[in-house]
């Protein structure tokens, strides 16, 4: 056989194959997966960014059991995260109840990480000096911080009153050691879960 005659018999070959090798697919009745199918409908970006955003309501307590200078510990958004929650003087930024002044913040100093709720000071309307290098916050001011190592502002709990009880609702600004305050961890569950 010539070198041309055996190159077009491998051609013809390998053209068979093929066609048995797609044959023999179609026919064992596999179909390959397409968007939206699999174990629900496929969840777009904007579905999962909203996903992962999506702060939990949570009771804290009644408006009437929080005293000036009192202040009540709770965990949120996530189990383990730590903040308090604490009634002012006078008027906050973004207080809520009696005098707008209940407010609620982080517990994590945003320098290293101490917690500063021992040392909240309702009638100057502060957190701190921080028990490890004496950073002070505003809690009036939306968690500035006053003095101190710090350079980022103490994350306040978004707050709102409905039927006499204080909600937390939602939090801006980062709690120290997160990438995103919502990830690492299971949500505090909602009322009625
Ligand atoms: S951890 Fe609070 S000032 Fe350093």
């Amino acid at each position: 056989m010539k070198d041309s005659d055996s190159s077009v018999t491998r051609r013809r070959l390998l053209g068979a194959v093929g066609t048995a090798g797609a044959a023999s697919v179609a026919g064992c009745g596999f179909q390959p997966p397409t968007a939206g199918e699999g174990d629900g409908p496929a969840e777009s970006p904007t579905e999962r960014v909203g996903r992962i955003e999506r702060y939990p309501r949570l009771r804290i307590a009644a408006v009437d059991e929080i005293d000036v200078g009192e202040t009540v510990e709770f965990e949120y958004p996530l189990d383990g995260s730590g903040n308090f929650l604490t009634r002012l003087t006078e008027d906050a930024d973004a207080g809520v109840g009696p005098e707008e002044g209940i407010v609620a913040f982080s517990n994590l100093c945003t320098h290293m990480g101490c917690a500063v709720s021992g040392n909240v000071d309702a009638e100057r309307g502060t957190a701190g000096p921080c028990p490890c290098h004496y950073t002070s916050f505003d809690l009036s001011k939306g968690g500035l911080v006053v003095v101190g190592p710090a350079t980022t502002d103490l994350p306040q709990v978004r707050l709102d009153v409905a039927d006499g009880d204080v909600f937390a609702t939602g939090m801006d600004g980062l709690v120290h050691g997160r990438r995103n305050n919502l990830a690492d961890g299971e949500p505090v569950p909602e009322e009625g879960e």
